[in-house]
């Protein structure tokens, strides 16, 4: 009898590598301190909970197709144009739906060495190949990313600040990037922790969106607003670009609740600058300690922190998440992003910010450098 021959995946889809979120969650009942997928300490606002349980009335209706409430109070906040903004079901919808309007068999597109996970599935998921860029000091190179050009490029993915590296390029080098890249080639500065930046010489995306034809910006309510559960996230685009997302985005992508705690979120910028403040002291206190230790601290303008490891001994990065572990404390493992000397910390509350300093300092053998 012939073999059974069952549908088959597109080449290469099924060669890419799953993404693997942090951990969450360790045997055993007692609770965890979870510092390993960069969301924040303080939760969402209370308004954006409010108006996530007041749409419970409307759950048998479907949601305002193209997320308008959300788009123009987002139009309104930044002094955008709402028809150039999209929403989607996270930023990394956003992610995968530039991915297929852009990219297919034969194009390629470059990222950045120790870039975000999800650009190299979503160029992999459209059968086009990634490129890597070298990176310099574990930052984005702008040289790198051009001298990786070809005719193929269609489209180069930039997170900004980048994770798991927290490192930022300034403005200039942004520009600069656009500048040298060609104009056929779609720049995407994925901005997932833009509201954690306090640089001078930092810019999001907004300007550049603004004054080019070719470059995207994307964002999340994941991180600073605290609604990773609901899958949130935006993109301001020139208006071919948002023209292309909403031909192949599903027409109600978006939900309901999600948009409305999206916009009460939007409304309590309290609630963000206490995150901001927090965040600032925090994880400047712990860079100073964490250093102290011993260890290896990336300067980050995130709202986490790379911590490096010793190599090759008893205080590696595996055997100091092991040890985290037992101590009911999950950082975030980041081998698959070439890193395996590593650890990512996401800056927690003071509690959670003070168990890990007293974890690693017993990891290292020392005294916890205590955070002024
Ligand atoms: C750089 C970056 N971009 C995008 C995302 C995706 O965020 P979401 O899909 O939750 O909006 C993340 C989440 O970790 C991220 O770190």
């Amino acid at each position: 009898m012939a073999a059974k021959r069952g549908p088959r995946a597109r080449p290469g889809v099924l060669d890419i590598a799953p993404y693997v979120p942090g951990t969450s969650a360790l045997p055993g009942a007692h609770p965890v301190i979870k510092l390993s997928s960069n969301e924040t300490p303080f939760g969402p606002s209370p308004r954006a909970v409010e108006a996530y349980l007041a749409s419970a009335a409307l759950l048998s209706r479907y949601p305002d197709g193209s997320a308008r409430p959300l788009r123009e109070a987002l139009a309104k906040f930044y002094g955008l144009d709402p028809n150039r903004i999209v929403c989607g079901a996270g930023s990394d919808e956003i992610l995968n739906l530039l991915a297929s309007a852009y990219l297919g068999p034969g194009d390629e597109a470059i990222y950045s060495e120790h870039g975000f996970l999800v650009y190299i599935i979503a160029i992999l998921a459209r059968g086009a190949t990634p490129v890597a860029a070298p990176e310099t000091d574990l930052t984005t190179n702008v040289d790198a990313i051009l001298a990786c050009v070809s005719p193929r490029t269609r489209l180069v993915f930039i997170a900004n600040p980048n994770n798991p590296t927290g490192t930022y390029l300034p403005f200039d080098e942004v520009k600069r990037l656009r500048e040298g890249l060609p104009d056929d080639v779609l720049l995407v500065l994925d901005a997932a922790y833009a509201e954690y930046v306090r640089k001078n010489d930092y810019e999001a995306g907004i300007e550049l969106v603004a004054t080019t034809p070719n470059t995207v910006m994307t964002r999340t309510f994941s991180k600073i607003y605290g609604l990773a559960y609901l899958r949130l996230g935006w993109a301001y685009c020139p208006t071919e670009v948002a023209e292309a997302l909403n031909r192949i985005r599903g027409p109600f992508n978006v939900s309901g609740p999600a948009i409305a705690a999206g916009v009460a979120a939007l409304g309590d910028q309290a609630h963000v600058q206490r995150a901001v403040e927090h965040n600032e002291v925090w994880r400047a206190r712990m860079e100073g300690a964490l250093s102290g230790l011993g260890l290896g601290v990336t300067p980050s303008a995130a709202n986490f922190l790379l911590l490096h490891f010793p190599k090759g001994n008893g205080s590696s990065a595996p055997a100091a998440d092991k040890f985290l572990h037992e101590r009911r404390i999950i950082l975030r493992r980041v081998e698959e992003y070439g890193l395996p000397h590593a650890l990512r910390m996401t800056i927690g509350t003071e509690e959670e910010n003070r168990a890990v300093l007293d974890a690693l300092a017993a990891f290292m053998g020392r005294e916890a450098a205590s955070a002024p």
